[in-house]
């Protein structure tokens, strides 16, 4: 069983960069967890800890029942992906992916036998005697996932391995990175700052801000229960629509939506919203103007300010024609409404 415990880690680049300021967090045997969160949050940092590419500063790590603070990375057995393949150019396919375990003294039979499973399964078994250099991106990204698989660590390490290809290829092979998890059942920990990834490939989340965890759980959950302002923020997209109901009475809420503290904040995804024909009763109303219609095929989103100049975004039906500078109401229903107190800590009605 590979599973790994982080307790209190904590990481400062000399002076006062304090990089991940105390992170504790219990990985199960198997279980893909992707770390997410803006550039400079500690995600790379957070990762390179646990494959001992950067030394802690404070706190324990333990991977597979080990504490492994002071083992070496190749001490660990675990295996890293990066962004840039980082392929021996000089080598072929099978070269590369036989390089580590040659190292380790695999017998040849079990490096040839695990190279045509590995390469079975990643579908690049008409590459094996090529070098990486006649290779497109999205092939010498799965012979770097090859070279993972073959060594059959006890977790895999993910920094951004996608961020070099387009959009196409990009998700599929999220589909596939997915898929090999899966069937591996290999312990994962998967950094990107892209959401729909880490939406689509998480079995847990972890969002970092400022090196702390700001929340955990599983995508749906983050999803429908943003514990903060940051969280629903940066979790969907478009972003959920924090709003202040202010004195003009711009936004209305029906007496269900209750209101108290002059400093609370409504959130409302776009996709919560309706156009309402007319007057509302719904919990949540406001009046908008309407300044961008962007068109994604399916839906809309319409981009607009209240009367009192706040923005709001709303998603409608793509084949649904909504003029600019017109003006409309929206409304949501009070099942959808998510409320924040002044320090952006979710705030549920009683
Ligand atoms: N070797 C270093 N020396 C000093 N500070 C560093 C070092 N490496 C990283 N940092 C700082 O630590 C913080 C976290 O960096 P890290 O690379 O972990 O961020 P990240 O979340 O991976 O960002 P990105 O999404 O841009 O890759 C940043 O403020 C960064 O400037
Ligand atoms: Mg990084």
């Amino acid at each position: 069983m590979a599973g790994i415990i982080l307790k209190d880690v904590r990481k400062s680049y000399g002076g006062n960069v304090d990089a991940i300021k105390g992170v504790s967090l219990d990985i199960a045997d198997g279980e893909l967890v992707v770390l997410v969160g803006p550039s400079g949050c500690g995600k790379s940092t957070l990762l390179r800890m646990i494959a001992g590419l950067e030394a802690i500063t404070s706190g324990e790590i333990n991977i597979g029942g080990r504490i492994v603070n002071r083992l070496e990375p190749s001490e660990r057995d675990i295996a890293m992906v990066f962004q840039n393949y980082a392929l021996y150019p000089h080598m072929t396919v099978r070269q590369n992916l036989a390089y580590g375990l040659k190292n380790r003294n695999v017998p040849a039979a079990e490096i040839n036998q695990r190279i045509q499973s590995a390469a079975r399964s990643l579908e690049i078994e008409p590459f094996l005697e090529r070098k990486p250099r006649q290779l497109s991106g999205g092939q010498r990204q799965r012979v770097a996932m090859g070279r993972a698989i073959v060594r059959e660590p006890a977790a895999f390490l993910f920094d951004e391995p996608l961020s070099n290809l387009d959009a196409k290829l990009r998700v599929q092979m999220r589909v596939e990175i997915r898929r090999l998890q899966r069937s591996l059942a290999t312990t994962s920990v998967y950094v990107t700052h892209d959401q729909m990834e880490a939406m689509t490939l998480a079995d847990r989340l972890v969002v970092l801000n400022g090196g702390r965890i700001e929340q955990v759980g599983t995508p749906i959950e983050l999803y429908e229960r943003p514990a903060t302002t940051f969280v629903a923020t940066f979790i969907g997209s478009p972003s959920m629509n924090l709003l202040k109901p202010t004195e003009n009475g711009t936004i209305a809420l029906s007496p269900g939506g209750r209101l108290s503290g002059a400093d609370m904040t409504i959130g409302i995804r776009p996709e919560d919203l309706h156009l309402a024909g007319g007057a509302s009763d719904a919990a949540f109303s406001a009046k908008v103007r309407v300044q961008a219609v962007e068109l994604v095929g399916a839906e809309s989103y319409v981009y607009g300010t209240l009367a009192d100049g706040q923005t709001i975004v709303f998603r409608v039906s793509g084949r649904s024609r909504i003029a600019m500078d017109t003006e409309c109401v929206v409304a949501a229903s009070a099942g959808s409404l998510h409320f924040f107190d002044g320090q952006g800590n979710r705030s549920d009605p009683l």
